[in-house]
C-alpha cells in the first residue's frame, strides 16, 4: 500500500513510502528502530521494548506491518495472536477463556520521530483491519495513561478504555479494547 509521508523531520514534504506485510526476514530492522525510538524517549517507561527474539518470533506467526521508503523501515506495527495464552489482553478484559482465540492484541505501534504527524500508527491499524485472520472479533491493547500521543491514536481509533491497572510487572497501564 503506497502512502505519502507530508512531514518529514517537521517540515512540509511528500515522501512516497509502502505500508507493506512484513516476516521474519524485517525483525534487525524492526529491533533497530525500537531500540533507537525508545533510546530517545523521554519517559522510557510508556515503553516496554521487546526482545530480538521475540520480534522475530512475531514476524513469523502473527501481523505485522511495516512502513518502508525503500529500504529504510521509519515505523511499525505488531498485532499479536496470543490465543490462550495468558498474554492475551482479553484475559484482562473478562472475555471467557473459550473465547480468547478470537481476541487479538495490538502490541505495539513506533514511528521514528522524524516520520512524527503523519498519522501512521493510526494508519497502521487501518491497513491491519482487513487482513486479521478470519474470526477475530475484538482487539485488546494497554497504553500509558501519560502516553499522550499513543492515548489520543488509540481514542480517535475507536478502542474505549476498559481498565486501569498494573501490567509487566508493575507499570500504570489503561487497558482498551475495539470490537471489529
Ligand atoms: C505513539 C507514536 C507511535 C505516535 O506517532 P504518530 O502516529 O506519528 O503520531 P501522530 O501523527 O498522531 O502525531 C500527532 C502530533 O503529535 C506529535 N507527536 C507524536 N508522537 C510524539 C512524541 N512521541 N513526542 C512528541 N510529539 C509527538 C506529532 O509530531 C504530531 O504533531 P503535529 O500535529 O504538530 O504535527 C509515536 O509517538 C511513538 O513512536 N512513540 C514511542 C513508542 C510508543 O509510545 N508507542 C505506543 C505504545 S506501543
Amino acid at each position: 500500500m503506497k502512502l505519502l509521508l507530508h512531514k518529514v523531520c517537521g517540515q512540509p514534504a511528500a515522501l512516497p513510502v509502502t505500508i507493506r506485510r512484513c516476516g521474519p526476514a524485517d525483525a534487525d530492522a524492526f529491533y533497530a528502530l525500537q531500540n533507537e525510538v525508545c533510546a530517545a524517549m523521554p519517559h522510557p517507561e510508556q515503553f516496554v521494548p521487546d526482545t530480538l527474539e521475540n520480534i522475530t518470533a512475531y514476524l513469523t506467526g502473527d501481523l505485522c506491518l511495516g512502513v518502508y521508503d525503500g529500504a529504510r523501515l521509519g515505523a511499525y506495527f505488531i498485532l499479536r495472536y496470543c490465543g490462550q495464552s495468558e498474554h492475551n489482553y482479553a484475559a484482562f478484559l473478562g472475555v471467557p477463556k473459550s473465547e480468547w482465540d478470537h481476541w487479538a492484541n495490538a502490541d505495539s505501534a513506533i514511528v521514528h520521530p522524524d516520520w512524527r504527524g503523519n498519522g501512521l500508527q493510526r494508519k497502521l491499524l487501518e491497513a491491519a483491519l482487513p487482513l486479521l485472520r478470519p474470526g477475530i472479533v475484538g482487539i485488546g491493547a494497554t497504553v500509558s495513561p501519560e502516553n499522550q500521543y499513543s492515548l489520543n491514536n488509540a481514542l480517535a481509533s475507536g478502542f474505549t478504555i476498559a481498565a486501569r491497572r498494573e501490567m509487566y510487572g508493575g507499570y500504570d497501564r489503561y487497558l482498551l479494547k475495539k470490537m471489529v
